[in-house]
């Protein structure tokens, strides 16, 4: 008998059309209205808040984007995967939980009576004081020393080179009032080391660097890639540690949305106040969003829409 090509096979799944999905994700996110740029930060109140951005990168090097994704804008709380990620590779992910923590805070992003809660241990390092008290484990003598590893490991990450904006950083080193009391009570509580004020000097700066939808896409797909940067192919990440930033990211990326963003979308996440949302599928690909305006917990609105959107479209909700 003739053999039929194919015959009595299951039919091949048609091949994702990410691009398309892109563009889509941005046409629904474009189409949304309300949030309001953060503006405790006065570089952040000034930014375009109709500017919105939408990236794709796949743990293999493929980049997709779609609207105004070559617009550098403030990295802000997403800077704390990356030091995570670089202080684990130093002290390891063990030590990571003992001194900082894994647990969601339940509380703003901010929050001074999550840490009067636990005895001054910040319990994430993707809050405020758990990102200021990972800053300080970050090796080095002076703040001149952690900041060019710091900047080195975004980079890393990235596959390209990362800068600080000025601007930015000034804005912020100026204002941040708040976050230098957060750093003096982890210091009371030694749940920081050595010098606070080189800690907070040393997380503020992470927070200032530019970042377009494609280098953060790049830097989550290191993530989705098992720790490896797809672009570049130099291992940033040991792959033992690439799970446990994800459950970090899973517990607290979104704040206190985490929960309902693991509901909708099921990924983990990190989002930042200057509009960022990086996403991570892993073994598959990351997604970076970016418009200014924000909801109450400090979440870029239109950036959820869009991430949800990709997560239904593109099949990628882990659970
Ligand atoms: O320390 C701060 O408040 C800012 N540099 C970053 C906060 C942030 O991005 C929280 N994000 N939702």
């Amino acid at each position: 008998a003739a053999l039929v090509a194919g015959a009595g096979l299951p039919a091949a799944a048609a091949p994702r059309d990410i691009g398309a999905a892109v563009r889509a994700a941005l046409a629904a996110a474009r189409a949304v209205t309300g949030g309001r740029n953060a503006d405790y930060i006065p570089y952040l109140a000034d930014v375009p808040p109709e500017l919105c951005g939408v990236a794709v990168v796949t743990a293999d090097g493929t980049v997709d984007t779609a609207g105004d994704t070559g617009y550098g804008f403030a990295i802000e709380s997403i800077s704390k995967v990356m030091t995570l990620a670089l202080v684990m590779e130093e002290i390891g992910p063990e030590a990571v939980r003992d001194r900082i923590g894994a647990d969601p805070t339940g509380l703003p992003f901010n929050s001074v009576i999550a840490l009067e809660l636990h005895d001054g241990k910040p319990l994430s390092p993707l809050v405020n004081a758990g990102a200021i008290a990972t800053a300080s484990l970050v090796p080095g003598a002076t703040a001149e020393e952690k900041w060019r590893r710091i900047l080195a490991f975004q980079s890393k990450m990235a596959g390209t080179g990362i800068r600080l904006s000025q601007e930015v950083n000034r804005s912020e080193q100026t204002t941040n009032f708040h976050n230098c009391a957060i750093a003096w009570l982890l210091f009371s509580a030694g749940a920081l080391e050595g010098d606070p004020l080189v800690a907070l000097d040393v997380y503020t700066r992470q927070c200032s660097t530019l970042v377009t939808c494609s280098d953060l896409a790049m830097m989550g797909a290191t993530l989705a890639n098992g720790g490896v940067n797809p672009a570049t192919g130099e291992r940033v990440i040991r792959a033992q540690n690439v799970p446990h930033i994800l459950a970090e990211m899973m517990m607290e990326g979104l704040y206190t949305a985490s929960g309902d963003f693991a509901f909708t979308v099921g990924l983990p996440g990190k989002s930042g106040v200057g509009g960022g949302i990086m996403a991570v599928a892993p073994g598959d690909l990351a997604i970076a969003t970016f418009s200014p305006p924000l909801d109450d917990a400090g979440n870029s609105v239109r950036g959820l829409v869009a991430i949800a959107e990709l997560a239904k479209s593109l099949n990628l909700n882990i659970f």
